[in-house]
């Protein structure tokens, strides 16, 4: 990791001139925030639940007067919002249509290492990969992005992510105390940032130690997107989908009121002033408006883990906006959350206690572009964790720089950061993690069931750089007893 961080002194963010697609409102600086598809599913004989991703190169307009080339799953950018139910088998066929390797992984899955998506499941161009899971885990806001070792960053950055939503027997029907209609009171946020050059296209070229910062944020690909609630209460499942850049979320002139964290819901909501989001991570949060208010969301400047500087940290030194939030003066509605939660028994998931004696405890120290002093290498198992093991992670960031650490197939619960108690927006379930300099952050992880002592699953940073230059590393969930690799996978063996 090359420090280039002086080039960024000094840089700030600029409102971009915006798309003229006739969705402009609110002064016609603002565009109607783009909500994805929810993705078309069949449903075989034996109940499995199919899906087809096609990734593709198709043209976006962001700019008003240019076009970008982009990447999309089943469209030019982005991809549709994937939904199936606990217990229910998922099939997804994933067609390459691109001109390189690109992967399909589902990131925060509890599943076989085969379905994981990850580098030792590459698909090459006009292929299709067939990914086959049973969901074993509750409700939560997951994702998916390609996953191909040393390309990652880029195949993101040109628009390949979409949103992978689980529910669970309490969720997403009428039973559901939290706004649960798709698009409607319940928003996928997606936040990513681009820089572009002159001719319209993302410049891949503006590199930090972070990784590539733009200076256009996007949500769900959208510039200066504004959203029309028609509901006094707006759940907002937000994504930080950028490859480098940290997000401080904050709602201006109001609270944002906790219901998510990666992983699942949290046991009682709480109300929060800003989240901090690093890549990979996310939030869902109520938001309530009163007719006839508009608030805005944003990003606060922050300094987190780059030498202490704001604009080096950030990239700004003034709030971002990301999303104008909007409630017409004629909408009706009482905001009904709090009071059809109460009625429910007042808790959205299972509390989740740390554990007492865990019964394995891990290291895992981050350097620059290293963990636990050694670079990814696709052909060797860090880690060998036995099925059912209940394991404490001890996390240390040596390195000057911010990173997170994520782990696959698993989900985790923080147990502390730099020895205090984690903030709120911590202490749900997890699977990505801020990593501060200089500190270590304590987790107790627990890792789904499926067991493979040939096919390792990745822990890394999720900046996605860091991950490409080797900030990663390798583990195999096996049984009791069993030895651990030699590594199969197509990857490995040529
Ligand atoms: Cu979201 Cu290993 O990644
Ligand atoms: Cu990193």
């Amino acid at each position: 990791i090359t420090a280039t961080i002086a080039g960024l002194g000094g840089w700030r963010l600029q409102q971009r001139p915006i798309r003229t697609d006739g969705g402009a409102v609110s002064g016609g600086s603002r565009s109607t925030l783009q909500i994805p598809p929810l993705a078309e599913a069949t449903v075989d004989a034996d109940g499995t639940r199919v899906f087809e991703l096609t990734a593709q190169v198709g043209s976006t307009q962001f700019l008003y007067d240019t076009q970008t080339t982009t990447w999309g799953y089943n469209g030019a950018f982005g991809g549709p919002t994937l939904r199936a139910r606990e217990g229910e088998s998922v099939r997804v066929e994933v067609t390459n249509e691109l001109n390189e390797v690109t992967t399909a992984h589902w990131h925060g899955m509890k599943l076989p290492a085969k379905a994981d998506g990850g580098p030792h499941q590459p698909i090459h161009p006009g292929e299709t990969w067939t990914a086959e899971w049973t969901v074993e885990q509750p409700a939560a806001t997951l994702w998916y992005h390609p996953h191909n070792h040393g390309t990652t960053e880029v195949h993101v950055y040109r628009g390949l992510s979409g949103l992978f939503f689980i529910d669970d027997e309490a969720t997403g029907t009428d039973r559901d105390p939290l706004p649960h209609d798709y698009g409607v009171d319940d928003i996928p946020v997606v936040v990513s940032d681009r820089a572009f050059l002159p001719d319209g296209s993302f410049d891949e070229t503006h590199r930090s130690a972070a990784g590539m910062l733009g200076d256009t944020i996007l949500v769900n690909g959208t510039v200066n997107p504004t959203f029309e609630a028609t509901r006094a209460e707006t759940r907002l499942r937000i994504l930080n989908a950028s490859t480098a850049r940290t997000y401080r979320v904050q709602l201006d002139g109001g609270s944002l009121l906790l219901v998510g964290t990666d992983a699942g819901l949290v046991p009682e909501p709480k109300r929060v002033d800003a989240i901090t989001l690093t890549p990979g991570e996310r939030v869902e949060v109520i938001v309530q408006l009163e007719p006839g208010e508009t608030k805005m969301l944003r990003s606060l400047p922050h300094t987190l883990g780059l030498l202490g500087t704001t604009e080096r940290a950030s990239g700004t030194r003034d709030p971002l906006d990301l999303l104008e939030l909007s409630r017409p003066a004629t909408s009706t509605g009482e905001p009904v959350f709090e009071t059809l939660l109460a009625s429910a028994g007042g808790t959205l998931a299972a509390v989740i206690p740390p554990l007492d004696e865990p019964d394995e405890r891990r290291t895992v120290t981050m350097q620059d572009a290293k963990i636990n002093h050694r670079r990814m290498n696709m052909s060797r198992i860090d880690e060998v964790v036995t099925v059912g093991a209940r394991e404490r992670w001890f996390i240390t960031n040596e390195h000057f720089l911010a990173h997170n650490l994520h782990i696959h197939n698993a989900r985790f619960r923080i147990v502390s950061i730099g020895g205090s108690k984690p903030a709120i927006e911590l202490q749900g379930w997890k699977d990505t993690v801020y990593a501060p300099p200089s500190r270590t952050v304590v987790i107790d992880v627990e890792f789904g069931t499926a067991t493979d002592p040939h096919l390792p699953y990745m822990f890394h940073c999720h900046m996605l750089q860091h991950e490409d230059q080797g900030m990663m590393a390798q583990f195999v969930v096996v049984n009791p007893g069993e030895a651990a690799g030699p590594i199969i996978s197509p990857v490995t063996q040529d």
